[in-house]
């Protein structure tokens, strides 16, 4: 089985320091989300039962890592981690499942990338709490049922497009993060700089709030870029001035938008009119991968009012041509 299985790969930055939130109280936003969890773990403690499993789904950066932890933490029990790619052979996941204790979490990450004979093995899982094995050689082979502990899985995933029905029908709890509003931003980024001990003035953080594209992972990096401009300039706390200059070294313009953003929207525009045009086309003339081009470009660009989907291709808007002043022809 692969090695990197059950530790599976997280951006190494989330993980190095404590910045991220580890209880439902301290983190920001998805009041939603945060007040449905909260009350299906109480629930699941009082019955003294597994939390039913949790699809979690939406642009990456949001939160979806995080929550899974917090929902072991809240628990009290273990978070055991695999990725949807990394689980290549029906053994990788019975190794996995054969390993949880009672009430575990088992969270699996790009739970879309799993191969589709794999997730029939999750069904009876999820479903009975049931291994189906095949035991032998061809030929003479049998299946055996293995009875598991009851547990919770946590699913994450970019495109919740891409999940077969089968499987997202059985999780319990389905739900979708949203983009993060800019006072949420702000307390984040407040948050952080009290973690990593740099002070930060208001107007300096709402400046990095506001151009974090609504993503906290994104908030968290420029506070982070931020700070060492500020310490390069033997400050010792961030203020505005240090703020924007940053901002500004770093690309990130006034509305968030970073350098692929601008690619992206430019191509849009100059190379093709404005759209129509069809997001691999789009993706090879700036360069980037399709999937990074559909998951982190365009969903912000579409909830931003930057383009639009239609049948036939993607549109520039009004919007767009403003932003880059470009006259409309
Ligand atoms: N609601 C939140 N409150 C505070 N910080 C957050 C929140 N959501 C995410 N973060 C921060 O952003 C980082 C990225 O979040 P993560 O859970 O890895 O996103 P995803 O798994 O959706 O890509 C985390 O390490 C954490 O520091
Ligand atoms: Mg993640």
């Amino acid at each position: 089985m692969n090695n990197d299985i059950l530790d599976s790969k997280v951006n190494a930055e989330d993980y190095d320091n404590n910045i991220r939130p580890e209880s439902l109280d301290e983190y920001v936003g998805q009041e939603e989300l945060k007040d449905n969890i909260r009350v299906f773990i109480q629930a699941a403690l009082m019955r003294k039962e597994s939390l039913d499993h949790v699809l979690l789904y939406g642009p990456p950066g949001l939160g979806k890592t995080t929550m899974a932890h917090i929902i072991a933490n809240e628990l009290g029990t273990n978070l055991r981690t695999a990725s949807g790619p990394s689980i290549e052979k029906s053994g990788d996941l019975a190794a996995v499942l054969s390993t949880l204790e009672p009430g575990d979490v088992l969270f699996i990450d790009e739970i879309h990338r799993m191969p589709k004979y794999i997730e029939e093995i999750l069904y009876p899982a999820m479903e009975d709490f049931e291994l189906d094995i095949v035991v032998g050689a061809e030929g003479n082979s049998r299946s055996i049922k293995i009875d598991l502990p009851p547990f919770t899985l946590v699913g994450a995933t970019t495109r919740a497009g891409d999940i077969s029905s089968p499987l997202r029908d059985r999780f319990g709890i389905v739900s979708k993060l949203n983009y993060y509003s800019d006072e949420e931003l702000f307390e984040i980024v407040k948050r952080t700089s009290r973690i990593l001990n740099m002070p930060i003035n208001d107007d300096a953080a709402m400046e990095i709030a506001r151009r974090s594209r609504k993503t906290p992972r994104i908030a968290n990096r420029l506070f982070k870029r931020v700070r060492d401009f500020a310490l390069v300039n033997n400050l010792d706390k961030i203020d505005k001035d240090i703020a924007l200059s940053s901002l500004e070294k770093l690309k990130v313009d006034k509305d968030g938008l970073d350098q692929i953003d601008i690619e992206y929207l430019e191509g849009l525009i100059l190379k093709f009119n404005g759209g129509p045009v069809g997001v691999e086309t789009i993706a090879t003339s700036i360069g980037e991968e399709v999937t990074t081009v559909e998951d982190v470009v365009e969903p912000f660009l579409l909830q931003q009012g930057f383009i639009k989907r239609t049948p036939r291709g993607r549109v520039a808007t009004d919007k767009s041509y403003e932003h880059l002043h470009i006259d409309k022809k």
